[in-house]
């Protein structure tokens, strides 16, 4: 049972948004001001995780160009443990694994110019079976800091020990916060408690599904499980008012170049994952990386769709049978729209620029966001799309501001 006077003031914070039924503030850690983008080990690696994989991971973030599109984080997922703490009640990378420690990787990608990223679970042991941080949060935190990580991926495997969902989800953002030291927190509780509703004012993300697997959709999800692309993205329909700056809808890591996907499937993943705002965590080999795959996810022009805040994340406008049409407002004014075609044969998808939230202007600027060309339109807003792919556009009423790098 947990004393009262233990309750942190932010669980009674988020209970009440969540009577009154408005999002909390947004966590005022100043991190995350645009969804975070890096890399992770778990999408292809799962338990074959090394300082070996990070630092070459890192080396190819740079080399590839994925840095100077904007990811930052390299981010090592589950698995890098010991299976016992030490013997003052520490964690233990795994000297097989990690032979100079987890603080020498850190080290290492930060001389890189990138960040790090470590996993945890806030339960009695990971989802893999390594010691959880449940009561050890202060210490675990402590040790984060001190070994220079940046990010933490906070699961919610093993016993809970009668805690809420809020009390342990708060518990490790109070340690994070008290070390000090700026550590994105990113809550993967897998939508259970409709984080949405409460994690805003702990945290800098929260998964809104269960895991994500590599293929476009699945016909038979057992309890939520597997999920493919698109029964992820039908469950962000409804979630798009709960996100903002430094509190993202997580709808899970990328699976660009992985699995079932093709090139197609891949651009239409990126492309969704983009007007969702969320967090753009690769998760291929990136030393195994085609040149099709790097140029999905270095395609600056759909980041920038991503990293935008104009005031919300993208919506579903409009779903006719295996057509989808997907809109988000952008700062300068102007839209993002995607024509998804979800079903497997060409389809001619259309909407218009006043359904996707433009004024009404004799004529529009319509930049391709995938062949990198623009071109006018009276109002149409229309393409033909390939089976399981996506048409992306932005719209500006009238002419596209100059400096917004869009001339065809
Ligand atoms: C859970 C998470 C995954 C991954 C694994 C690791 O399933 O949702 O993203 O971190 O655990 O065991």
């Amino acid at each position: 049972m947990i004393a009262w006077r233990k309750l942190p003031s932010m669980v009674l914070a988020a209970a009440l948004c969540v009577l009154a039924n408005t999002p909390a503030h947004a966590l005022d850690n100043g991190l995350a001001r645009t969804p975070p983008m890096g890399w992770n080990s778990w999408n292809t690696f799962h338990c074959d995780v090394s300082a070996k994989l990070i630092e070459a991971t890192a080396d190819i973030m740079v080399s590839s160009g994925m840095k100077a599109a904007g990811y930052r984080y390299v981010n090592i997922d589950d698995c890098w443990l010991l299976k016992q703490r030490g013997p003052h009640g520490e964690l233990v990378a795994d000297p097989a694994k990690f032979p100079q420690g987890i603080k020498a990787v850190a080290d290492y990608v930060h001389r890189k110019g990138l960040k790090l990223g470590i996993y945890e679970s806030a339960g009695t042991i990971t989802c893999a079976g390594y010691p959880g941080s449940l009561g050890h949060e202060k210490q675990d935190a402590k040790e984060f800091a001190r070994w220079g990580v940046d990010y933490l991926k906070y699961d919610n495997c093993g016993d809970y020990r009668g805690e809420t969902y809020p009390q342990r989800y708060t518990a490790m953002s109070d340690a994070l916060r008290a070390t000090g030291r700026p550590i994105v927190y990113s809550l993967c509780e897998w939508g259970n408690q409709s984080p949405w509703n409460w994690a805003q004012a702990i945290g800098n993300s929260w998964r809104t599904t269960q895991d994500i697997t590599p293929r476009w959709h699945t016909d038979q999800p057992a309890n939520g499980y597997p999920q493919g692309i698109l029964d992820i993205l039908d469950q962000q329909a409804a979630l798009s008012h709960a996100s903002r700056p430094g509190a993202w809808n997580d709808p899970d890591m990328l699976e660009v170049g992985n699995g079932y996907l093709n090139n197609d499937e891949n651009r239409a993943h990126f492309s969704l994952w983009a007007l969702l705002n969320a967090p753009l965590i690769a998760g291929n080999d990136l030393r195994k990386m085609s040149k099709d795959v790097r140029a999905i996810l270095t395609n600056r022009e759909v980041i920038a769709v991503d990293q935008d805040w104009g005031g919300r994340q993208g919506y579903r406008v409009h779903r006719d049978g295996n057509a989808d049409v997907w809109a988000k407002p952008m700062s300068d004014g102007s839209v993002a729209v995607i024509l998804l075609n979800r079903g497997s044969g060409p389809l001619h998808i259309a909407t218009s620029a006043t359904a996707i939230g433009l004024k009404s202007a004799s004529s529009y600027t319509v930049r391709d966001l995938w062949q990198h060309h623009s071109s006018t339109s009276a109002g149409a807003i229309e393409a033909d799309v390939p089976t399981h792919a996506v048409a992306m556009f932005r719209v500006w009423a009238g002419k596209a501001p100059a400096g917004t790098g869009t001339p065809g």
